[in-house]
């Protein structure tokens, strides 16, 4: 960890986002107690919880291996952090907290007795009804397969929502992030490389954005503060992003000779068989290519195109027409809207804050 300055709000959904090994884990075991920082304070609302012991903290983990207790009941498994604390009187609480994960009707049963992602909302229940000021959650929807993820991610949602606690959720997944965070943070090598609402972290990402760039931009000297740069097709607009997105806004360097990326999200771009594209539109962003592969997924069609200036550009094609998919080969004609746009400094690891398995 690195000069790390993280400010999570009361009562938010904060997701830790970043590779493996950028230092996740690192952050939760500090905040949770099992890990003390050689530098620095951590503060729960007014209290300086930096020394304080782990179990004296109003903190509870949830594992990615949910760690039940194999020989305790789902009841006792949820009750135990209230009967370790000394609370005589458990039953509402725990009732409550297995109805909020809606497994009332198995509270007799073993742990071995339940699915996999059930067992995880027991974990989660049992962090729960201890009403922590924190819930760190380590990758816990790591162990379940992608449908039960999905549902999971709506689930924990829900039930932050309802109980109103303040979740750090740590994941590698930017769309598990995205789904369920009120704030992303996305983390690399030690460091929060970007911050914000999951809307403006998709929409003017700064790092993380992975294989659908157009080909690097060169500014154009003595153009002044807006005109200086053209979009990656020759031909294309002389402002290919808009204001918001503004290299200078990004914190990106436009001096003369330096190289910026212009990026697009890969639903926003149309594309066209090139032979159909006609008249270079005056308005638009766009590159030639052709479809290196192409795979069918339902609702959409994902294509790997790659530039004729040999870059690789990723699209999603709403599945309007199913019979008029470009298979590979296809000489195609790539555009978007300039407003959908966005810069990244040229020099940057464009991968950064990416898994690269998923
Ligand atoms: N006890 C330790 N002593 C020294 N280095 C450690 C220790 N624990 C972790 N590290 C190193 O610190 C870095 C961050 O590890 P951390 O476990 O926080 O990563 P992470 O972001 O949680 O990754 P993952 O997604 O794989 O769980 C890694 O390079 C790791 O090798
Ligand atoms: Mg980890």
């Amino acid at each position: 960890m690195d000069d790390l300055t993280l400010q999570v709000p009361q009562g938010s959904f904060f997701a830790l986002l970043g590779p493996s090994g950028c230092g996740k884990t690192t952050t939760l075991r500090m905040v949770s107690g099992l890990e003390a920082p050689t530098a620095g304070r951590i503060r729960i609302g007014d209290s300086d919880i930096t020394y304080t012991k782990p179990y004296a903290r109003p903190v509870n983990t949830v594992f990615q291996n949910y760690a039940l207790f194999p020989h305790m009941d789902i009841y006792e498994n949820v009750a135990f952090g209230l009967k370790r604390r000394g609370v005589k009187d458990t039953q509402k609480q725990v009732d409550d907290a297995l109805e909020l994960i809606q497994l009332s009707s198995v509270a007799k049963r073993k742990p071995t007795q339940l699915s996999g992602g059930q067992q995880q909302r027991v974990a989660l229940a049992r962090a729960i009804v201890n009403r922590p000021a924190v819930l760190l959650l380590d990758e816990p929807l790591g162990a379940l397969d992608l449908k039960l993820r999905r549902q999971m991610q709506l689930e924990l949602k829900r039930i932050q929502t309802e109980v109103g606690l303040t979740f750090i959720h740590v994941t590698h997944d930017q769309e598990e992030a995205m789904t369920m965070a009120d704030t992303v943070a996305v983390m690399n090598n030690g460091i929060i490389e970007q911050m914000g609402p999951p809307t403006e972290l998709y929409e003017s990402p700064k790092y993380g954005v992975r294989g659908q760039l157009p080909r690097p931009v060169e500014p154009v000297p003595g153009q002044g503060r807006r005109g200086g740069w053209r979009g990656p097709h020759p031909r294309g607009p002389r402002r290919p992003v808009p204001d918001a997105h503004e290299p200078r806004r990004q914190g990106v360097s436009t001096t003369a000779g330096t190289r910026v990326l212009v990026g697009v999200r890969p639903e926003k771009i149309a594309i066209t068989r090139f032979a159909d594209a006609g008249e270079a539109p005056t308005h638009g962003n766009f590159v030639d290519g052709h479809v290196l592969s192409m795979s069918f997924l339902g609702v959409s069609t994902q294509y790997e195109v790659r530039t004729r200036g040999g870059d690789m550009i990723n699209v999603f094609s709403q599945n309007l027409d199913v019979h008029n998919v470009l298979p590979p080969g296809t000489e195609v004609r790539l555009s978007w809207l300039p407003h959908h746009g966005f810069v990244l400094s040229g020099g940057e690891d464009i991968h950064a804050g990416m898994d690269q398995a998923s």
